[in-house]
């Protein structure tokens, strides 16, 4: 998809489709008063062509909803697209991103191949942020999960060009529409990574596919395999990937800015099971197919770190994605088993089907080694945090307040939901091992804490979030601006916080 921004009037656009939006104003309460709707667009040539529709109570402007209107009089538009954004006093730029996803989505099944989305003028929003959040959204609607259809019709979008009012501060929404471009583009690598089958996607082609990213962008990425794990002494990571056929990758990516000699390092670890059996604690049958996305934290850390090298945030950061395939097999990990991490800990295997806290105890004690000051981790990492928080939320967890206020930060301008969860010394009471240090599981109750405090044996005292995606890197819907699949979810959070700690 090529995307543009442009600054001009409304009534001259000669496009396959316009989108604009449309907002209820109605502000007082009751169910039986006609909602009042506003178009976002001050032109009158515009309100002209919509007035018919908007005055007869069909369209409601909800969030999501669309309309279309053919030959629009009076606008060289072939079609207008009403697009909702739900009540005015509540919109935000996260309703601007879905609303550009939700046109681009209109238009692919309908064979438009081009469109014009307006940007909303409205005081509430910036026109700048709103540059940025409809340049990610559209990004986000023109993504299908159908690569390996024989049938595919490619239906992706050639041209989506933002239209900027004409009177507008040129340079400052020039530059957001520049940022959400490579967020948007960065996203749908994270997305494409986690939709790929575990035969297509093994530790080895995913290490590739970061190393081809980082070339591209101008990273340096080494990509490892067993022989490091064993020279580096991760016992934990290397169990996981012992009764695979496929060897592991331990991927190192490096964002070194020029003249940026102190300050924090952030080290950036993702969970990458290319797939997951459960192991010898083997999973039930049904819905095992879906475990080929529970590389989608290390997918994370890889659209992340493309984003990073395209926006050049002055901080350094490294980047771990630690890769095995998790199989049964005569010679893999067993219940029982004792394994050394790389920090010297002790582990007590009780079931091998908790193997991301396995490879991520490495992955952190290696980004601490590296100099990582500051860690974050994504993972899709236990089923508790999907019965505690479903699909919509996914679970945040910190040793320490003012990095957890960073992120919160982050998720303002990232419109992603995530819910802090308590780490606590009774949960990390609950692995403690009778023959070793810790356990990898602490048993079916606060499923989702006990992982974490896992974790925070080798996080130890660095500032540290970890992020639990299980639930919310698939989406099982499809919504009117995504796809359902793989949606992407931590990377542009993480993006955020990083700028965060520029200097
Ligand atoms: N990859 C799974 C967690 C998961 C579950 C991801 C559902 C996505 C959707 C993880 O490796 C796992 O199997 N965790 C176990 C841990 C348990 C054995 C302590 C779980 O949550 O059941
Ligand atoms: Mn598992
Ligand atoms: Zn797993």
């Amino acid at each position: 998809m090529r995307t543009e921004l442009i600054f001009a009037n409304l009534p001259e656009i000669k496009t396959e489709l316009l989108a604009v939006l449309v907002a209820d104003t109605q502000t007082e309460k009751g169910s039986n008063a006609k909602p009042t709707i506003a178009l976002l667009a001050s032109d009158s040539a515009v309100k002209a062509a919509a007035e018919a529709v908007l005055s007869s109570g069909e369209f409601k402007a909800g969030a999501n909803e669309t309309l279309l209107l053919h030959t629009p009089a009076g606008l060289e538009a072939k079609r207008l697209l009403l697009v909702g954004v739900g009540k005015l006093s509540k919109v935000t730029i996260h309703h601007i991103r879905n609303a550009a996803g939700t046109a681009v989505r209109f238009a692919k099944p309908r064979g438009v191949r081009e469109l014009v989305f307006a940007l909303p003028e409205a005081e509430a929003l910036p026109a700048a942020a709103c540059a940025r959040a409809a340049a990610e959204g559209a990004f986000v609607g023109d993504f299908d999960p159908d690569t390996y259809r024989s049938d595919r019709k490619d239906q992706s979008i050639q041209t989506l060009t933002i239209l900027a009012p004409a009177g507008a501060d040129r340079n400052a929404i020039q530059v957001a529409f520049a940022e959400g471009v490579i967020i948007g583009e960065s996203h749908n690598l994270t997305r494409s990574l986690v939709n790929e089958p575990g035969n297509k996607l093994t530790p080895t082609l995913l290490g590739q596919r970061a190393a081809a990213m980082a070339k591209e962008v101008g990273l340096a990425c080494d990509v490892y395999s067993t022989d490091k794990l064993h020279e580096l002494k991760m016992g934990a990571f290397w169990s996981v990937s012992q009764g695979s056929e496929e060897p592991p990758a331990l991927i190192v990516m490096r964002y070194e800015p020029e003249g940026v000699k102190d300050g924090p390092v952030l080290g950036l670890v993702g969970k990458g099971i290319t797939f997951d059996t459960g192991g010898i604690s083997i999973k039930p049958a049904d819905k095992m197919e879906q475990m080929k996305y529970d590389m989608a934290g290390g997918a994370a850390m890889i659209g992340a770190m493309r984003a990073i090298a395209l926006l050049r945030p002055r901080v350094r950061i490294i980047a771990i994605v630690c890769a095995a395939e998790n199989m049964p097999d005569g010679k893999a990990l067993k219940p029982g088993d004792v394994q050394t991490a790389m920090s010297g800990k002790t582990i007590e295997i009780i079931n091998t089907d908790a193997e991301g806290r396995l490879v991520l105890a490495d992955g952190l004690a290696y980004a601490k080694q590296l100099g990582a000051t500051h860690l974050i981790d994504a993972a899709t990492l236990t089923g508790a945090c999907v019965v505690a928080l479903g699909k919509v939320y996914a679970g945040l967890f910190a040793n320490n307040d003012d990095i957890c206020a960073k992120f919160t930060e982050a998720l303002e301008t990232s419109g992603e939901k995530f819910w802090r969860l308590p780490l606590d010394s009774e949960y990390a009471d609950m692995i403690r091992s009778d023959i070793g240090d810790i356990k990898n599981s602490g048993g079916r109750y606060g499923g989702a804490s006990t992982a974490a405090e896992f974790l925070h044996n080798f996080a130890e005292d660095t500032p540290w979030i970890h992020l639990d995606i299980a639930g919310a890197a698939w989406s099982e819907e499809t919504k009117p601006y995504m796809a359902k699949g793989p949606s992407g979810i931590a990377m542009r959070s993480i993006v955020e916080w990083v700028r965060k700690y520029s200097l």
